[in-house]
């Protein structure tokens, strides 16, 4: 472990964000950990997990910050856009306001957060294909008016999470 921090090259900090209960959590856990949490419970304010990856032979540090998508944690979740080299803007594309409500996400990323900052939009759920409201082609176009990157994950079977990270990693790199 210990060599393994000596070796580290870079820090990257990205913000997971997104409507409360799209499974910006579970999404980080997956991605971290690489198993999807049963426990469920609901994000309070801010926190942050880790996984470090190799990209073109450097050890990037992945420093991922989950911040709390109720309302009332608003304020506090502005401070931790500071910084940000990415973000994972998230919908459940079995809930269409979850998606309706991507473009006021946009609008605060790009007041609080750094005008280069990579920005990839997440339709995750995918595994609910009987429930799905939001058709892909309407992100795929959403995305490419925005210039978003965009991909469709499941943090439940693991689905494109990894490919998801690490394309956004690989661009902010
Ligand atoms: P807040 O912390 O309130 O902002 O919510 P969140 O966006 O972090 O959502 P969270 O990860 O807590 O997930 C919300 C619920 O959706 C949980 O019950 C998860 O089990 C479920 N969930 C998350 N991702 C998926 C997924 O890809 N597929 C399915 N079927 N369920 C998911």
């Amino acid at each position: 472990l210990e060599n393994h921090e000596e070796k580290r090259d870079y820090v990257f900090k990205a913000a997971v964000i997104g409507d409360s209960a799209v499974g910006k959590t579970h999404l980080l856990s997956w991605f971290t950990k690489n198993k999807f949490c049963f426990d469920s419970k609901s994000t309070i304010g801010v926190e942050f997990q880790t996984r470090t990856v190799t990209i073109e032979g450097k050890v990037v540090t992945a420093q991922i910050w989950d911040t709390a998508g109720q309302d009332r944690y608003r304020a506090v979740t502005s401070a931790y856009y500071r910084g940000a080299m990415g973000a994972m803007l998230l919908y459940d594309i079995t809930k269409r306001p979850t998606f309706d409500h991507v473009a006021r996400w946009l609008e605060e990323l790009r007041a609080h957060a750094d005008n280069s900052i990579v920005i990839t939009l997440i339709g995750n759920k995918a595994d609910l294909v009987d429930q799905r409201v939001v058709p892909t082609e309407d992100a795929v176009e959403f995305a490419e008016n925005q210039g978003l990157f965009f991909s469709e994950t499941s943090a439940l079977s693991g689905d494109n999470v990894d490919r998801a990270f690490f394309r956004l990693l690989e661009e902010i790199y």
